[in-house]
């Protein structure tokens, strides 16, 4: 969202260094990099050191994703992941962003009772934690859980595609919305608008399907593996920065090596230490 006008109340936005005199994004601007053409730039973030440099560098929007439940907390899968672990981790990342917009990703379990639960814990995240957003999975299915939460003054991205805490009954990390499927896709990303949310989330989604969802919505659409025809991209930051050990799925691109880095920093100081290398005369305190 590199665009430094200023917007109808004077105040500007913008790509990088805009931390440093920017406000905030806001939903609005959303909508106006997608008329504009304007792409949209999006992370994860679970901590506060990151969200900090990761604001500093002008990206738009900070998922406190459920993504987590892998790279934070460890667990197989994002199904575990529970409100009270996400809500410490959502309020580091709002209290380091001074321009990007917070979205807090509703886990498993929190929604699907339907709109009275799902509006109480979107409350308990935007209260809890100074989130600007929150994000939640599924189309069709989701869309009354999605109205409610919007009706209530909180804005809503939606996520379609590949849902993560649905994976068992996908029947594991497949590509979705391929051959016949593509028609029920593009009725989730219908639901998912006409109930009211401000952006949608694609994740693994063949990029043609992709590209027709883009231009039949009115609210950008972000990817996540679903190609560059979308309005904006997201991606997991630890794999992107090659902080994760694991398989990397095919959509990532690895910006940096943060493991090996990290791995030969600690070999270092360990042999440091073990030879009385560290610390040196520079380090110590003289009385
Ligand atoms: O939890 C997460 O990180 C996500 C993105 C992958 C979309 O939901």
């Amino acid at each position: 969202m590199v665009d430094d006008r200023a917007d109808d109340a004077g105040q500007t936005y913008g790509g990088a260094n805009a931390a440093e005199g920017m406000k905030r994004v806001r939903i609005r601007h959303f909508a106006r990099a997608k008329e504009q053409g304007i792409r949209i730039t999006g992370l994860t973030s679970y901590d506060f050191l990151s969200a900090s440099i990761f604001d500093r560098a002008g990206i738009d929007f900070l998922l406190v994703g459920d993504s987590a439940g892998n790279t934070v907390f460890g667990y197989d899968t994002t199904l575990p992941v529970t409100i009270d672990e996400l809500i410490p981790l959502t309020r580091a990342v709002a209290r380091a962003a001074q321009r990007a917009l917070v979205v807090a990703d509703l886990p498993f379990g929190s929604y699907e009772n339907g709109p009275d639960e799902a509006l109480s814990t979107a409350i308990r995240f935007m209260k809890e934690t100074s989130a600007h957003a929150v994000k939640l999975e599924g189309g069709v299915r989701s869309a009354e859980q999605i109205q409610r939460i919007v009706r209530a003054g909180i804005p809503v991205m939606g996520h379609v595609g590949f849902t993560p805490q649905s994976e068992h009954g996908l029947g594991g990390h497949l590509i979705q919305g391929r051959g016949a499927a593509a028609e029920q896709l593009l009725a989730d990303a219908h639901a998912v608008e006409d109930a009211g949310a401000f952006a949608v989330v694609l994740e693994m989604v063949p990029s043609a399907v992709a590209a027709k969802v883009t231009a039949e919505l009115a609210i950008p659409t972000i990817s996540v593996g679903a190609g560059p025809h979308c309005d904006g991209q997201l991606l997991v930051w630890t794999d992107w920065a090659g902080l994760s050990t694991g398989r990397i799925p095919k959509f990532v691109k690895r910006y940096a090596d943060l493991a090996g880095t990290l791995a030969e920093a600690a070999t270092q100081f360990r042999e440091d230490v073990e030879q009385g290398v560290y610390p040196a005369p520079e380090h110590e305190y003289p009385e």
